[in-house]
């Protein structure tokens, strides 16, 4: 019997070392150990033994339990131990490998020219401010001395979104002037702002023209302010954006909201009027880049302002334009193609 007993621990000891996974080893342990097991079996056997064996045999079966127990216990460690290798194995990056480079996104290069036209006009004490793209006829030519049917509303095509209401006439903006009265209504002097933003215009498109561009209005008002302020002014954006040896052109234009009105123009920075064929200037060595003048007394008169005591100056400048001198860009529908070859050249 004894014999016996020992073959059958060899026996399951052997198969316990074949059992390779969790589900090998319950079925050894329902084999041996369960409770029609071989060795359970045994046990419940001893009772037809003659007494006097019985102790001793009942001994080396019991002995032989506890062996095949701890040894299905240390196999069953043995094998968690085997699987959670295999599965770190299975799981394992390989941090040698080269990382998959994240493309970074950018700003639009119209977006940083605004940014960089912005940051100089703070640098100078100016505070910035937006005003509604859909605007009152009120606001977009009325209180900037356009009256109706006055023939200064030609110089904007305007695109009209409404019939009228009891509060006027409404339009996309076509400049960012309406800031000015939106601005000085709400405020009393001294003012200093710059309003950049959408404006629209009904125009065919071409190389310079868009039917939807941007422009940063600029607005000082405050008691004896004059001419030679906003040309300081203006002068200081255009070298600091173009370079120190800049020049700065005055020449007289017309807007029904400034008197005197100017038309600013920057020397070429590729030629300085030196070459004929200059792709950038044309030849003619300057660059026009916005509509400039002294706020006029009615527009002042028209939001409270008393102009026997105050005075300003304003303008409105297109970035698409700065942008295009800036990096020789010569088509403005390039911006807004959303040809991302063109856009990524500017980071
Ligand atoms: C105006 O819009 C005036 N509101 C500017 C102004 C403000 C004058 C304050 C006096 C006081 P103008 O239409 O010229 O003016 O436009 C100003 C600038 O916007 C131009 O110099 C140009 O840089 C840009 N611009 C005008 N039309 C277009 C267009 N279709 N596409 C792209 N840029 C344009």
């Amino acid at each position: 019997m004894i014999d016996e007993l020992q073959a059958l621990r060899d026996e399951a000891l052997a198969a316990l070392a074949a059992a390779a996974d969790a589900a090998a080893l319950e079925q050894w342990r329902i084999t041996y150990l369960g409770k029609k097991g071989r060795l359970t079996t045994v046990l419940r056997g001893l009772g037809a033994l003659p007494p006097a064996e019985r102790p001793r045999v009942g001994q080396v079966a019991n002995e032989i339990k506890a062996l095949l127990e701890s040894a299905g216990a240390a196999r069953a460690e043995e094998i968690k131990r085997q699987e959670r290798q295999r599965s770190l194995q299975a799981e394992a990056v390989d941090v040698t490998l080269p990382g998959r480079p994240v493309r970074l996104g950018q700003h639009h290069i119209v977006t940083q020219v605004i940014r960089e036209i912005l940051d100089i006009y703070i640098g100078l004490g100016f505070q910035v401010v937006e005003g509604p793209e859909v605007e009152w006829d009120r606001y977009n030519f009325e209180m900037l001395n356009i009256p109706k049917d006055h023939p200064a509303r030609d110089i904007w095509d305007t695109y009209y979104i409404a019939h009228p209401t009891r509060m006027g006439e409404m339009l996309m903006r076509t400049h960012t002037s309406p800031a000015q009265p939106r601005v000085m209504e709400r405020t009393r002097p001294p003012v200093r702002v710059v309003v950049p933003g959408k404006v629209y215009r009904f125009e065919a498109t071409d190389a310079t023209h868009e039917t939807m561009f941007y422009q940063i209005e600029g607005l000082a008002v405050d008691e004896g302010i004059t001419f030679g302020d906003m040309k300081g002014v203006l002068t200081t954006m255009a070298k600091r954006l173009f370079g120190e040896e800049r020049r700065v052109r005055f020449r007289c234009d017309y807007f029904p909201f400034t008197e005197p009105s100017a038309e600013v123009a920057i020397s070429c920075h590729r030629c300085d009027g030196k070459d004929p064929d200059c792709r950038v200037c044309k030849g003619s060595g300057w660059l026009e880049i916005l509509g400039a003048g002294m706020v006029h007394p009615n527009v002042l008169a028209g939001v409270g302002y008393d102009p026997l005591i105050y005075s300003g100056f304003a303008f409105g400048l297109g970035p698409e334009r700065v942008a295009m001198l800036k990096y020789g860009i010569d088509d403005i529908r390039l911006f807004y193609g959303n040809d991302l070859r063109f856009l990524r050249q500017f980071r």
